[in-house]
């Protein structure tokens, strides 16, 4: 279990993440979704010991993350948002070296490495320097080498950013089954169909702070399931409704284009804070 009580993280003159509460479950694969520079990353760095609160409290599994950094190391891997992997070492090297930091017995480290090879569609690749890697295979190795150690929670930073469609499948594909395999996953992502197709529950998170939570559905629900969309001089404006036919009805009086459709986690966002994910 991942426990915030209160966050909050100061730079000298930004508050980058504020008085943020949230619990998740063992089991959980959850998001927190929200646009570029909203402190996911500072979130993310906090919860993975890289950075302290500046108050309040995080705890994992039981330990505290400002006192017990050993015991939550040994729980937690983490997948950062940027590509870190050794491009001059091979693939296999990577991860060889990960095991002998994390000081995984030698027998324990290649059996590991070789179950994951096979897990991440990569064995055949196990030779190759990372250097001629797609960005898609680099991603994956770097969800092989946070998972080598055997962690309980794993830490996703934006997986998917700048990837192909394709690549993108095969990293959720990854995250579901990681997470069916027992693993506690937390992701963060600016990509609403990311946290919507993928993530158990999702916290909205704006400006460092933490605007809704619950279940893709239960936070469209919130702000109504069907969406009249109306663009007129180039203005578009949306309604919400609980059912199709109030939409209908009201969508029948109005001008311009009309566009009825389902809600989804952009209209929540744009509804809560008057601002788009992906801006
Ligand atoms: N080391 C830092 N020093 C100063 N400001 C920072 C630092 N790291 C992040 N910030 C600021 O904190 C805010 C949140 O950043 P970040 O956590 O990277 O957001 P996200 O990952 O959601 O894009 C931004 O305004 C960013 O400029
Ligand atoms: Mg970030």
């Amino acid at each position: 279990m991942i426990e915030l009580k209160g966050v909050t993280k100061r730079f000298k003159t930004v508050t980058a993440v504020d008085s943020v509460d949230l619990t998740i479950k063992k089991g959980e694969l959850f998001g927190l979704l929200g646009p570029n520079g909203a402190g996911k990353t500072t979130i993310i760095r906090m919860l993975t010991t890289l950075a302290l609160p500046s108050s309040g409290q995080i705890i994992i599994s039981g330990y505290d993350v400002k006192r017990e950094l050993t015991q939550v190391k040994a729980q937690i891997g983490v997948v950062p948002q940027h590509m870190n992997v050794d491009n001059e070492l091979t693939v296999w090297e990577n991860l060889e070296l990960h095991g002998r930091l994390y000081k995984m017995p030698k027998g324990k480290r290649l059996g590991r490495i070789e179950e994951l090879l096979e897990f991440i569609e990569m064995t055949d690749r196990a030779h190759d320097p990372c250097g001629i890697l797609s960005g898609g295979m680099k991603r994956r190795l770097m969800m092989a080498r946070a998972l080598l150690h055997e962690p309980k929670i794993l830490f996703l930073d934006e997986p998917t950013v700048g990837l192909d469609a394709h690549s993108r499948h095969k990293i959720w594909n990854l995250i579901r089954k990681m997470n069916e395999m027992d693993l506690t996953v937390l992701l963060t992502t600016h990509y609403i169909e990311e946290a919507e197709m993928l993530c158990h529950r999702v916290a909205l998170i704006d400006q460092g702070k933490l605007v809704k939570m619950g279940t893709p559905d239960e936070l469209k629900m919130q702000v109504g399931k069907i969406v009249v969309e109306q663009i007129c001089n180039g203005e578009v404006t949306y309604q919400f409704f609980s059912g199709r036919e109030a939409a209908a009805e009201y969508a029948a009086n109005l001008k311009g284009k009309v566009i009825i459709r389902e809600a989804n986690l952009e209209d929540v966002f744009v509804k809560l804070t008057k601002r788009k994910v992906g801006e």
